[in-house]
């Protein structure tokens, strides 16, 4: 059997294919006999079919064979599809052949094992049927988003995951040895877009970013896909709205290619069709207001952590945004607000139904040196950041950029409710094998 003459299962189901020959090929999904008939569900990366084989048409031998085979064992089959009322999708595939590529050993994953032992064999887990529809939605919303970016004219670009910078601060950076010099792991990409902002105006960056924190918490990961963008001439106001296109158009795109993904997930698609801008805008100290009168113990000045950042969207459907923090509370590079000094022109923006930031973003310091004020007072070491004073010493303008963090748009999308089941290989402070 040449490898062009298989079909892919979903031509046994098209309306020319009754009747037919076909040969499809793929694992098994799962299988049992009785009476001399053999009934097996066949899966490719198209969908499945009942493949039905029966002894006298294989022949004892190879009757035998397919029987043994195990779930996720592979086999080839040719046969006619017919109409079959009991079968999935209402076809099946009667063989007059059955070739088995690999019997297969016992499949070793089942319903209600523990979790620990699922991550353990994590590079088993990814074939089911959840995790193949998580997946193939998070390529579509990498694709939805960099279509988006694509449409408005936004360069994408490849910066560096090694540095000899710890970007936002050495804490949670990853050190590694770089031929017996400090090296890091990116937390961001950030200070490299600006530096590409200036010849390109607007540039994006789709790389891994990782964070040594030692959060266990169902939103953090260790390492994670991180969407930067960096734009000229852009403040506050035109950030926002930026971001809130985007998000919207993405989940709708979701809404309407990933329909049966978002089944097998459980997932409403009108809920993520129906989402809409603007988005709700919520200043840190009305946030903090809010929160207080709720009962919470925070005042001017306190971080919103995950219960805070719950209490602010638990109700909403709409992702909402939270603005001008203290300067405190946020990264060095990021612009004082004009019209009162002790904040920054900045804005995350949290998912709904309590899931929580999903993308950080400011305007950006363009004063060389109040940036080194900044930066001296965060306990930086200023020469470090030299090069990136650079930037704002030729043809320094307002800009304003953002990081999404993928897995935590996909969490909230999915309604997973733990950030892990959105990548395939999870890092965790506790875990970064298989
Ligand atoms: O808010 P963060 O730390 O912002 C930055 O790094 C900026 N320099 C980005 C920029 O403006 N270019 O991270 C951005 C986003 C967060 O909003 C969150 O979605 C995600 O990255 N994120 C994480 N996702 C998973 N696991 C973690 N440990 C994460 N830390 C941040
Ligand atoms: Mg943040």
């Amino acid at each position: 059997m040449s490898p062009e003459r298989f079909a892919p299962i979903r031509a046994a189901f098209g309306p020319e294919a009754l009747g037919r020959p076909v040969r499809v090929r793929g694992w098994v999904l799962r299988s049992r006999s009785s009476g001399g008939i053999l009934f097996v569900v066949l899966r490719d990366r198209t969908g499945s079919v009942q493949v039905t084989g029966r002894r006298d048409v294989l022949g004892e031998a190879a009757f035998e064979a397919a029987e043994h085979v195990q779930a996720e064992g592979a086999i080839e089959v040719e046969g006619l599809v017919a109409e079959d009322r009991r079968a999935p999708g209402g076809r099946e595939v009667r063989a007059s052949a059955i070739r088995v590529v690999d019997a297969g050993q016992p499949f070793p994953i089942f319903a209600d094992q523990t979790e620990e032992f699922r991550l353990d064999k994590r590079h088993l887990v990814v074939r089911s049927p959840e995790h193949v529809a998580t997946f193939r939605v998070k390529a579509e919303l990498l694709r939805a988003l960099r279509e988006f970016l694509e449409r408005e004219e936004v360069l994408e670009t490849t910066p560096p995951i090694l540095s000899g910078n710890a970007a936002e601060g050495g804490a949670e950076a990853f050190q590694i040895d770089y031929f017996g010099r400090p090296g890091y792991l990116s937390q961001t990409a950030q200070l490299y877009l600006e530096a590409l902002l200036f010849p390109n105006e607007r540039v994006y960056a789709l790389t891994p970013s990782f964070r040594a924190e030692k959060s266990r918490t169902p939103r953090h990961l260790t390492e994670y896909l991180h969407l930067e963008v960096e734009l000229a001439w852009c403040d506050l106001a035109g950030l926002l709205e930026f971001e809130e296109r985007m998000v919207v158009g993405a989940a709708r795109a979701l809404a309407e290619r990933c329909a049966e993904e978002l089944a097998v997930l459980g997932r409403p698609p009108d809920e993520l069709r129906a989402l809409a801008a603007p988005f709700p805008r919520l200043r840190y100290a009305e946030a903090i207001d809010r929160l207080a009168a709720q009962g919470f113990p925070v005042r001017w000045g306190s971080d919103l952590g995950t219960a805070e950042e719950r209490a602010l969207t638990v109700e909403e459907r709409s992702p909402v945004f939270v603005t001008h923090f203290p300067k405190e509370l946020k990264a060095f590079y990021m612009l004082r607000s004009p019209d009162d000094p002790r904040t920054v022109e900045a804005a995350d923006l949290l998912a709904p139904e309590g899931y929580g930031e999903m993308i950080g973003g400011s305007c950006r310091e363009t004063d060389v040196d109040r940036l080194a004020e900044r930066l001296r007072a965060s306990g930086a070491s200023v020469p470090e950041y030299e090069w990136y004073l650079d930037l704002r010493r030729h043809g320094s303008v307002p800009h304003a950029g953002f990081g999404l963090g993928v897995e935590r748009m996909l969490r909230w999308i999915l309604r997973r409710e733990h950030i892990r089941e959105t990548t395939p290989f999870p890092r965790t402070p506790s875990r970064h094998t298989p």
